[in-house]
């Protein structure tokens, strides 16, 4: 199997020996707390599964800088995205020092319970200008109307890093039982598979027929020995499907339309950044640790808006130094119904035009689905749209 991003063998952060565990749990009862923001809470679960690897904590502000600039920390580890706990002035108390250790406590569960301990090794206040550095370079655009830039620079400007100890995987784990799986557990599935290669495929929506397709054909091309599908369980903007629907609409969907044994169901446990080519190189490093040959980046691959172009999260890959990353990318073209084909196409190996595609948007979608009205069978399976037509009109319901 592929080896982790950075090290031989993966080093999750998170505390799997029981006493030990036990004895840190006690220790923080003594510790200053600070409660953390959503998307550090949400680092935390992603570095204690081992999919953050080989980083040992969050980054002090010269690391941030640096990964922003050039995709490299001080010690030469190429990573694409800063890993950062900023918090505002007034959750810091006098009693979080530098080399202190303090309990960090999770802003997703009700009564804030503990989510990790960590050693602070330094406290820094971020100014405007590096904050505007940053965001412009994570996500191509200060605008605020950008979710991922409007959550960033929400943040407050205390910068809080230091390596960390994991003690729980906040919500994922209770929530998402049969679908959460930190970096460890993939690869002992894939082991138990017996597959060698594996494509990846990230998503953050329920899968129609031209994402079912864009997997297949990319099995295909690279000849995979499995699929796995790595749906992303935390935060998104409003509007965007939640978890448990996409969940029951993928299971659905991977039960009747693929082959038995051909894919793993897994989800994580991070927030959407919406940082298009960023978030998908961050993607890759992540798909590697969990032991996947391949990572699929499609169309717009972890956009919104239209701040990408739709082949910006491949064209990236084109400047990462070589040998930076083990993992290889599947660049899929735009995958659509041709009704002169009859069937999905990627666009690129179709001779058709748009004239015989059959587009539907996320907004003409909802609608139809919010009004009861059924989609296209060509567009998606009735079984899956039929999920999501109830989770519309529930939602219209209560509206
Ligand atoms: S993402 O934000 O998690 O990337 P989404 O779940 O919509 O969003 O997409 C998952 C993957 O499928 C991404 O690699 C994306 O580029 C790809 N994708 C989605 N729709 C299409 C499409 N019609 N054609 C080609 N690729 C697509």
């Amino acid at each position: 199997m592929i080896k982790p991003h950075g090290s031989e063998i993966l080093k999750p952060l998170y505390v799997a020996d029981d006493t030990q565990r036990v004895t840190l749990i006690e220790e923080a009862e003594n510790l200053p707390s600070l409660l953390i923001s959503s998307g550090a809470a949400a680092s935390a679960v992603m570095l204690g599964s081992g999919y953050f690897n080989p980083l040992t904590g969050y980054m002090n502000i010269a690391e941030a800088m640096g990964v922003a600039e050039n995709m490299t920390l001080p010690d030469g580890l190429f990573w694409p995205v800063p890993v950062m706990n900023i918090v505002q002035t007034e959750q810091l108390t006098e009693l979080v020092k530098e080399g202190g250790r303090i309990a960090l406590r999770d802003p997703n569960v009700e009564g804030n319970p503990l989510l990790a301990i960590m050693e602070v090794s330094a406290i820094e206040a971020l100014s405007d200008e590096q904050r505007t550095f940053l965001i412009e370079k994570i996500f191509r655009t200060t605008d605020s109307a950008h979710p991922g830039v409007a959550a960033f620079a929400d943040m407050g400007n205390q910068v809080i890093s230091g390596a960390i100890q994991v003690l729980n995987y906040s919500y994922f784990r209770s929530d998402f039982a049969d679908t959460f799986r930190t970096a460890v557990e993939i690869r002992e599935e894939i082991a138990k598979m017996g597959w060698n290669k594996v494509v990846a495929f990230q998503t953050r929506n329920p899968m129609h027929r031209a994402h079912e397709e864009l997997c297949k054909i990319a099995q295909q091309e690279v000849a995979a020995d499995g699929i796995l599908i790595h749906m992303l369980l935390g935060k998104l903007k409003p509007g965007d499907i939640p978890a448990p629907v996409r969940n029951a609409a993928i299971r659905k969907m991977v039960e009747l339309y693929f082959p038995e044994n051909t894919v793993l169901i897994t989800g994580y446990g991070f927030d959407m950044l919406y940082a298009g080519p960023r978030e998908a190189v961050l993607h890759a490093v992540f798909r590697q640790n969990c032991g996947c040959s391949h990572l699929i980046v499609g169309r717009d691959h972890a956009g919104v808006g239209d701040y990408y172009g739709p082949f910006d999260a491949q064209t990236i890959f084109d400047d990462i130094p070589a040998g930076a990353l083990e993992i290889e990318i599947f660049r899929g073209d735009h995958t659509v119904w041709c009704n002169e084909c009859n069937q999905i196409v990627m666009m690129r190996d179709c001779p058709h035009g748009p004239d015989d595609y059959l587009f539907l948007s996320g907004t003409k979608v909802r609608d139809m689905l919010s009004a009861g009205e059924s989609l296209p069978p060509e567009f998606s399976h009735p079984e899956v749209a039929e999920i999501l037509m109830k989770h519309y009109q529930k939602e219209a319901a209560q509206a």
